[in-house]
């Protein structure tokens, strides 16, 4: 069926919308109902994918590598799984040492991203031949369950975001954090590292998250426009964030380099006094994203060096929340949630950010200059 904007100035607005149905089509895919007497996840992976699992293994690009930092972070703190993530163009070419029983992630939302594909290609033909534990063991995380991908792959989660016609991703984005907290639980129950009661609580959060998407929407809408109008001249942008809000600075980022075309860098808010602190001045803002939780006080804190150096503080932080209020000059408020499940809500009024100032200068939204939906060479 054709796609339509249903009454959406561009469709990057209309998927940003669609983002809590998406979230609720996938609990209602991966998660068993609770009163359910099986296990509460239900990802339909065979369990000999998992047996033994020593590390993980992710390639993927753009936007779907920011995805897997989130995946790492979830997989390795609840499953206690080593994992790491590799831009898909480098893994090619300098692939880690073939290790035993290791499971391979591709994300790609097309299913068609050369990169990914061909790394993923690389690895099954390397590890072919070999004894049973160094045999491929691979697995894709796609939108697109009949594309090139699902011809690759044995095993695919499908992430339930619908068809995304806009360039800049952003409902695949939220469905594909949406099929890592899945896995991450899935592994995590199936090891035992977290109790039962620690499973629930988490799935109970997930299941509070459409409607807290929703509150941030209709927030946020104006706040950001606003805002927009303000920055619509603004030359370079620097996003902040810790721990597993750092990806979303760097999905920030790209998500406003990519359709308004401004210099934008996101950056693990720790790091910047090791350099790119020299950059900031009044023309340059910071907007930080500021979480209760384990790394709360600390973000906070580097926010402040931001101010320090006049830089304009855009805080993306819980609503009604004292100390951070008054250090920020602008709020994009979020609802109160828990940090592990956070990057679900901030993710939100940057991607509205990107959009409003985007549409403020007047570009092509859904079709930004020099790129293409799927990258399909090399
Ligand atoms: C997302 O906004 C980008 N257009 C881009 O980074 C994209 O995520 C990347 O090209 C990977 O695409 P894929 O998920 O289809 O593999």
């Amino acid at each position: 069926a054709m796609v339509e904007k249903q009454g959406f100035k561009h469709f990057m607005l209309k998927e940003i919308h669609e983002q809590p149905g998406v979230v609720r089509t996938s609990l209602d895919a991966y998660f068993n109902p609770a009163e359910s007497t099986e296990s509460p996840i239900n990802l339909g992976l065979p369990a000999d994918l998992y047996t033994d699992l020593e590390q993980i293994q992710i390639v993927a690009c753009g936007t779907s590598w920011h995805a897997a930092l989130i995946g790492k972070y979830l997989i390795e703190q609840l499953a206690g799984i080593s994992t790491q993530v590799h831009y898909a163009s480098e893994y090619r070419y300098a692939p880690s040492p073939v290790t035993a029983n290791t499971l391979i992630i591709g994300v790609t939302q097309s299913g068609e991203t050369a990169d990914t594909l061909a790394a993923l290609a690389m690895e099954k033909e390397r590890r072919q031949g070999k004894e049973p534990k160094y045999q491929a063991r691979l697995l894709g995380i796609t939108n697109r369950p009949e594309s090139s991908l699902g011809h690759l792959v044995p095993h695919i989660i499908s992430t339930l975001a619908g068809i995304e016609i806009s360039v800049a991703g952003t409902k695949t984005f939220t469905a594909q954090l949406m099929a890592f907290y899945a896995l991450a639980l899935d592994l995590a129950a199936r090891r035992q590292t977290v109790s039962k009661e620690i499973l629930e609580k988490i799935i109970n959060g997930l299941r509070q998250i459409p409607k807290e998407i929703e509150a941030t929407l209709e927030s946020q809408e104006r706040l950001t426009e606003h805002l927009a109008h303000e920055f619509a001249e603004t030359q370079d942008f620097i996003f902040i964030g810790r721990g597993i809000n750092f990806p979303i600075a760097l999905e920030g980022a790209l998500k406003l380099k990519e359709i308004s075309y401004i210099h934008a860098e996101g950056y693990p808010a720790g790091e910047m006094k090791h350099g790119p602190i020299a950059l900031l001045d009044a023309k340059v803002p910071v907007v930080a994203i500021a979480i209760p939780g384990s790394v709360y006080e600390k973000v906070i804190s580097n926010a402040q060096e931001a101010k320090a150096r006049d830089s304009r503080l855009i805080g993306v932080t819980p609503v009604n929340d004292g100390e951070a209020a008054e250090i920020f000059n602008d709020l994009l408020p979020v609802s109160h949630v828990e940090e592990l499940l956070s990057p679900i809500l901030t993710v939100v009024p940057l991607q509205l950010l990107a959009y409003h100032i985007a549409a403020r200068r007047g570009l092509d939204v859904d079709q930004p200059r020099n790129l293409a939906k799927s990258v399909t060479v090399e």
